[in-house]
């Protein structure tokens, strides 16, 4: 979303100023261009060299302005930013802002932009929580600016409450799904599982296996970052859900699992089936630990039901997609699989191979097609994998109206 963007990066007198040349730092790093003007008091909490290093480019500060000049140059960067930032906003700014004031370079090139306004307030939280600051955030609103909510916690100025910038990296996060939002996936509901499932056999011991998430997850963030409605269903995993979900629902077990699918599915324009659902599950759960001494050794399991398999069999116009783990035979395998359980496509994950697989940050796919199809995808990190998945889903979609 950010990538070969202009953004427009206002800096005020905040001393969450610092935190903004972080931010520069990660937009720069998502392939966004980045202009900074500070303001006279941003000037006087972060030198305009630091900003100038990191961004890579002049910082326009109103602090040796040649009025004849400024003029001009503030409505061409004003026409040239795709996306303007204000981050951090003090309370004089929104208020200037909301009054439409334009007495210094920021606010008359905000006041002449056409560009998605974000702002992002950091401020002491009696200055924040005030009716007159809270009457101007609200006036921001009503004129289609975007302002996110301070995070809670410690402030600067020694008080607890509403008024801490958040973290640059949270930020960033944000920003892919507010600009994402009338991505190509706008008013789609995506249903996505991930993880493992967990099936205890006493109350400290469990069958589960190696997958961690992340192919599930990335999928759910990129989906996010493309304007879609994600409702996750995640097995455990070590990772934090991603910013912006429609639902989340944490389960443990195959059956957990079963239920919350066959409870939402039929909302879903498109499933993916990423979970590594384990296929099978202790007869009995013994609820109490089970000792060593005179254990029989023996675990009767029970089938798991196969949840990909039953909503192959309801799907009426749903995208359905499945993933597949193999050690041999793996493209007939997972032909057979596609057809089985009624698939768009599945996604095949041939174990033997190095940098494929369940832990790791990268994958190596064979997508098949239920045309017969079969397209061979270099190995890459899981997060780019989301998206060629994505790009190919959207394709579905786009057949699906057409017919
Ligand atoms: O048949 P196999 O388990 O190899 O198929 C893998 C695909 O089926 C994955 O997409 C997985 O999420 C799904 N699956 C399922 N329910 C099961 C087993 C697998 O939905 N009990």
């Amino acid at each position: 979303m950010l990538n070969d963007k202009f953004v427009a990066l206002g800096v005020t007198g905040s001393i969450a100023a610092y935190k903004s040349v972080e931010l520069v730092r990660l937009l720069k790093k998502a392939g966004a261009r980045v202009q900074v003007i500070m303001t006279k008091s941003a000037c006087e909490f972060v030198k305009p060299l630091t900003f100038q290093v990191v961004s890579q480019n002049s910082v326009i500060t109103d602090m040796f302005r040649e009025p004849s000049f400024w003029e001009v140059e503030h409505v061409a960067l004003a026409d040239k930013a795709d996306i303007f930032l204000v981050a951090p906003a003090t309370a004089n700014i929104i208020a200037k802002i909301a009054a439409g004031i334009a007495d210094d370079m920021l606010t008359s090139t905000l006041l002449a932009t056409k560009a998605k306004i974000i702002v992002i307030p950091a401020m002491n939280v009696n200055m924040y929580e005030n009716p007159i600051t809270q009457r101007n955030i609200k006036s921001l609103r009503t004129n289609g600016i975007t302002v996110f909510e301070p995070e809670e916690g410690e402030l600067a100025c020694g008080y607890t409450g509403k008024g801490r910038f958040p973290e640059p990296r949270d930020i960033l996060e944000q920003l892919n799904i507010v600009l994402g939002k009338d991505g190509d996936f706008k008013n789609k509901k995506l249903l996505i599982t991930a993880g493992p499932t967990r099936e205890p056999i006493d109350p400290v011991r469990f069958i589960t296996n190696h997958s961690s998430g992340k192919m599930g997850y990335a999928l759910a963030e990129k989906a996010i970052h493309r304007g879609a409605d994600v409702i996750l269903i995640s097995g455990p995993t070590n990772l934090d859900p991603p910013l912006g979900l429609y639902k989340y629902i944490s389960i443990e077990t195959a059956e957990e699992m079963f239920r919350a699918v066959m409870e939402y599915y039929l909302e879903a324009d498109v499933i993916i089936k990423s979970a590594a659902v384990a296929d099978f599950s202790p007869k009995h759960r013994e609820s109490e630990k089970i000792k060593k001494q005179g254990f029989n050794m023996n675990i009767k399991l029970n089938k798991n039901p196969d949840i990909l398999q039953e909503l192959g069999n309801r799907k009426k116009q749903q995208i359905l997609i499945g993933f597949a783990a193999e050690t041999s035979n793996a493209t007939t395998n997972a032909q057979d699989k596609m057809k089985r359980k009624n698939l768009d496509f599945i996604v095949l994950n041939d174990l033997t191979q190095e940098g494929a697989g369940f832990a790791g940050d990268t994958n190596i796919v064979r997508i098949l097609h239920k045309d017969g199809r079969i397209e061979e995808l270099p190995k890459m990190l899981k997060k780019e994998l989301a998206d060629e998945i994505l790009n190919r889903v959207y394709l579905y979609l786009q057949q699906n109206r057409t017919f």
